[in-house]
């Protein structure tokens, strides 16, 4: 900390400076921002016009999207309905997404979301009053650096480990039920060979893990040994079917894959004991 008088003196030369060499905010700041916030707006204007104009009405006007210059005016429909669908943020907030990533629902989950970042912001706001050195040297400010390179570097790996990691995606997943019915030992029972093809296909593994492929996801717990629990497959596909019914709204409603599938399924489950 510094002593009042130094403090004092810098301030007295803070001001005789602003008075030698300033220029007050308004107009000059003002004039400078209104002028920089008309260009940005301009340019995106353009770019929206640029757009609306070399697309067409008809989804097809670009024949895909290459030929027009800023990407077709409509594309596919949004499908609300779909359950192999795997969300995924535009590249800059893959660090936010593999953060959650690692903070496991629903032990850290709010330690990730809220603590961590309300700390941070505290810190900042704090940061006037904590840093009252007048020195902007970058080498003389140490701890300053050191923060915001471990800050853009962890961002930088974050992002990397986010754009890298692997989704529970239906394929993926599928590929794994060979594997899940040799350790499961029920690859000679065609209808849970079937239902394990349903279950990898059918969103299940976006919550639920099986054999360590999967979410882990909104507390839905490991399904690798369900058939221990004695619900049967009578039981277990009835829970399928409705799982409000049992007070999970959470998980929702399978009914529609309708009771061939759910059947297999259940016996899929049924007939998992846990690895061998
Ligand atoms: C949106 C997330 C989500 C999806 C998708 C989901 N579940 Fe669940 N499931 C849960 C949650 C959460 C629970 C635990 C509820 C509880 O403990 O009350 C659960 C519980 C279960 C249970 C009971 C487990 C037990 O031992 O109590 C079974 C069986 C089950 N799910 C099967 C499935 C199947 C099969 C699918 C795919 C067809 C599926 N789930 C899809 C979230 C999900």
């Amino acid at each position: 900390m510094m002593s009042l008088e130094e403090r004092r003196a810098q301030f007295t030369k803070y001001k005789q400076d602003v008075k030698d060499r300033g220029k007050p905010f308004y107009p000059f700041a003002m004039f400078h921002d209104t002028i920089m916030s008309l260009v940005v707006v301009s340019i995106i204007i353009a770019l929206a016009c640029v757009w609306y104009f070399t697309s067409g009405e008809d989804p097809n006007t670009c024949g895909g999207k290459d030929s027009c210059l800023l990407g077709p005016r409509y594309a596919e429909p949004a499908d609300p309905g779909t359950t192999n669908f795997v969300p995924r943020p535009d590249w800059y907030f893959y660090f936010l997404f593999y953060l959650l990533r690692i903070f496991k629902w629903p032990n850290s989950v709010i330690l990730g979301t809220v603590g961590i970042p309300t700390i941070l912001l505290i810190i900042l706001i704090m940061m006037p009053f904590l840093d009252l050195r007048r020195e902007r040297r970058v080498l003389r400010r140490p701890v300053a650096v050191v923060a915001a390179i471990l800050t853009v570097l962890s961002m930088g790996v974050l992002t990397y480990k986010g754009a890298t990691a692997k989704e529970a995606l239906a394929s993926e997943v599928k590929a794994a039920v060979p594997q899940w019915a040799q350790k499961q030992g029920f690859t000679n029972n065609k209808e849970a060979v079937a239902g394990a093809n349903a279950f990898a296909t059918s969103g299940c593994t976006a919550c639920h893990t099986y054999l360590g492929t999967g979410g882990g996801n909104l507390g839905a717990p490991d399904l690798s040994a369900e058939g221990t629990k004695g619900k049967g497959v009578q039981g277990l596909q009835t829970y399928i079917s409705d799982p409000s019914k049992f007070g999970n709204n959470v998980m929702p409603k399978f009914a529609s894959l309708g009771d061939t599938t759910l059947h297999q399924i259940a016996t899929f489950l049924d007939a998992s004991k846990g690895p061998k």
